[in-house]
């Protein structure tokens, strides 16, 4: 049975992913916030609940101890958390990461031109991307709050298709990817809804 850490437990995408992982998998949980009051009842059984910041590296090499995935699900300063998470991993030596990043970090999307909002998550990819960790990153679309798994993906060097995506359908490849080790390794994928 896989041990997924979740790195920014209160995103709107890891509830997402929480949520499948309880109720489709017997994936075992470490789940890591700030303010974790705000999660309310989970399942000790299945997981695990730290308090912390992923800055507070100490804490991060304890919540990666016995760990085989690390889901990265953060917003903010990421490409310094990229540079923390990448070194903490190495050092403990997990290898498996999930990424979640933006689409346009390549200049990739047809008819948008590339704006320095997404810096830090192209340079939190670049950090992911110079490692030899065994990574997904995942570039979503604009989340909407449907209720439906439809997603196609892109890899990277081909044009971004689509606009959008369900917050449901980014959770569940993040789940398919965390339970099939060997998928999309070393890959940085473009998801949104085909039209
Ligand atoms: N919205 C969109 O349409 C869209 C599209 C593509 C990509 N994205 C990106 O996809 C990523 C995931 O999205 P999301 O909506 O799930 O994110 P979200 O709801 O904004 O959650 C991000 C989480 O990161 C946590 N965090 C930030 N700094 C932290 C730190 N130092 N230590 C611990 N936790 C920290 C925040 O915790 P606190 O609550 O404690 O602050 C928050 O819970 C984000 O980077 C987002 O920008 C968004």
């Amino acid at each position: 049975m896989s041990h997924v850490l979740v790195l920014g437990a209160n995103g709107q995408i890891a509830r997402e992913a929480i949520d499948l992982f309880l109720k489709e998998t017997d994936v075992r949980l470490t789940l890591y916030l700030r303010k974790s009051s705000r999660l309310g009842n989970i399942d000790s059984n299945r997981a695990r609940v730290i308090d912390g910041d992923v800055m507070d590296q100490v804490k991060l090499k304890d919540a990666m101890n016995g760990v085989d995935v690390v889901y990265v699900n953060l917003a903010g300063d990421l490409e310094q958390y990229a540079r923390t998470i990448v070194e903490t991993m190495k050092s403990v030596g997990v290898k498996r990461l999930i990424f979640i990043s933006s689409m346009g970090i390549y200049d990739e999307v047809p008819g948008q031109k590339y704006s320095s909002i997404l810096d830090p998550y192209r340079k939190a990819a670049s950090i992911v991307e110079a490692s030899d960790l065994d990574y997904t990153i995942l570039r979503p679309a604009w989340f909407t709050r449907s209720n439906e798994i439809d997603y196609e993906i892109t890899q990277k060097g081909e044009p971004f298709k689509g606009r959008e995506v369900s917050c449901k359908s980014v959770a569940a490849l993040v789940v398919k990817l965390a339970e099939s080790p060997e998928l999309e390794i070393r890959r940085s994928l473009g998801v949104s809804k085909p039209h």
